[in-house]
C-alpha cells in the first residue's frame, strides 16, 4: 500500500504505524498493561518493520521515558538507522507551563537516542497552566531550532486544531496532525467538526485506540473471562463490558464474514476500514502486546475492502453505537 504524507510536511509514512504505549507499564499504565521485557519489544518492532510499518508512535507519558527508551532500543535492535523510521513522540501539557516545552525536549531527544523526533505533538489540548496558543509557539521553536522536524496535536477539539494551525502558519509551518481516538465504535470526529476541520485544512488524523483496545479483535466476544481478566481501569475507559459485548454482537458477526471472505482476522478489518472510510486523513495507530498483534497490524494494509463491505462495516457501526 503507498504511503500518505502527515499533513503537508512532506514527511510519508506507513496507513498503519504502531503504537507503543504498551512498552510500558509504569505509572497510570500499570491500570492497561503487564510490564513488557525488551526482548518482546524488539521482536514486536522488528515484527512490525518487516510488515512495511514505517511510523512508530510513543510519548512522555508512557513510563516517563520508558516506551521511548524501549522503541528506540527496538530500532537499534532491528539495524534501523537514525531517521530510517519515523518516530512521533509527545510533550505532557498537563500541570506545567508552555516553557517546558523547550526544558523538556532535551529529555526526550535523550529517550530516543539516536533516532530523530519527526513528529512531536502536545498531547492534551487541556490541563496545561499556559495557554494552548503559547505551547504551539513553543513548539514552533523546535522546528525553527532544528531540534524536532514537525508538530502534531493530540486529543485538539475543531477550534483548538484551526487556531493551532493558523498560529503555526504565522511561523510557515505546517500542522501536521491532530491525534484522537477513532474506531468503528467511536465515530465522534465526524460529528464534532474535527474531520471536517482536517480535512479542510489539510491535516492528518492519527487514529488511537483503532481497535477499542482490543475489543474489535473479538477475543473478548469470543471469550468474556478474558475481558474479565482485562485490569479494571482499562475496562472502564473503554467501556468492555458484557453490555457493551453483546450490544456489539452484530457488527462483530459482520467483520467475521468479511474476514473471512479476505482471509483476514478481525483486528485487520477493523484497521482495513478506518484508513480506507476515510481516505488518506486517516493513519492508524494499533497497540501491540505480541508480536503477532504487530504482523497482523502490518498485514491490514494489504486488505483491500470494497466499498459495499467499507458501507456495510461504517452503516453497522452506526447501528451498534451508543
Ligand atoms: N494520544 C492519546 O491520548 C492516546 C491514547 C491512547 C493510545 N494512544 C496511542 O495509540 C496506540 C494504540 O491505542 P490503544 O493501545 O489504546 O488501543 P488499540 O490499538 O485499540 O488496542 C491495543 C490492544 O489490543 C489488543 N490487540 C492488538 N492487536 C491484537 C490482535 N491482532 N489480536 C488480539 N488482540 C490484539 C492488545 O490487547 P492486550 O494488551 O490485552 O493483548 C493491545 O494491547 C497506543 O499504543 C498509543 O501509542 C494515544
Amino acid at each position: 500500500m503507498t504511503t500518505r504524507e502527515l499533513g503537508r510536511t512532506g514527511i510519508h509514512v506507513s496507513p498503519i504505524g504502531l503504537g507503543c504505549m504498551q512498552f510500558s507499564a509504569a505509572g497510570i499504565l500499570a491500570g492497561f498493561f503487564s510490564p513488557m521485557p525488551q526482548q518482546e519489544a524488539d521482536v514486536i518492532v522488528k515484527t512490525a518493520l518487516d510488515g512495511g510499518i514505517t511510523l512508530f508512535d510513543t510519548a512522555e507519558l508512557y513510563g516517563r521515558g520508558e516506551s521511548e527508551r524501549a522503541l528506540a532500543a527496538g530500532l537499534i535492535h532491528a539495524g534501523v538507522a537514525p531517521g530510517g523510521a519515523t518516530v512521533a513522540t509527545k510533550w505532557r501539557p498537563v500541570g506545567r507551563t508552555a516553557s517546558s516545552v523547550g526544558r523538556t525536549i532535551g529529555d526526550r531527544i535523550a529517550a530516543l537516542n539516536p533516532f530523530p523526533i519527526d513528529l512531536h505533538q502536545i498531547h492534551f489540548g487541556f490541563g496545561g497552566l499556559s495557554p494552548v496558543r503559547k505551547q504551539v509557539e513553543a513548539m514552533a521553536q523546535l522546528v525553527q531550532a532544528g531540534k524536532i522536524r514537525s508538530v502534531g496535536v493530540s486529543n485538539f477539539t475543531a477550534k483548538q486544531l484551526s487556531a493551532a494551525h493558523a498560529l503555526l502558519g504565522e511561523h510557515g509551518i505546517p500542522l501536521a496532525s491532530n491525534q484522537i481516538q477513532i474506531n468503528l465504535l467511536n465515530r465522534s470526529v465526524e460529528f464534532n467538526g474535527i474531520l471536517e476541520t482536517a480535512q479542510g485544512l489539510g491535516i492528518s488524523l492519527i487514529a488511537y485506540s483503532p481497535l477499542r483496545s482490543g475489543m474489535l479483535t473479538g477475543k473478548f466476544h469470543d471469550n468474556r473471562d478474558l475481558a474479565k481478566a482485562v485490569p479494571r481501569l482499562r475496562r472502564t475507559v473503554h467501556g468492555i463490558t458484557d453490555k457493551n459485548l453483546d450490544r456489539t454482537t452484530p457488527l462483530i458477526d459482520a467483520m467475521r464474514e468479511i474476514a473471512g471472505a479476505h482471509q483476514a482476522t478481525l483486528s485487520q478489518v477493523a484497521l482495513a476500514w478506518l484508513i480506507t472510510n476515510y481516505g488518506d486523513t486517516v493513519i492508524a495507530i494499533p497497540g501491540a502486546s505480541k508480536p503477532h498483534h504487530a504482523a497482523e497490524a502490518a498485514g491490514a494494509m494489504n486488505v483491500a475492502l470494497s466499498a459495499d463491505e467499507t458501507q456495510r462495516l461504517t452503516e453497522l457501526s452506526s447501528a451498534v453505537r451508543k
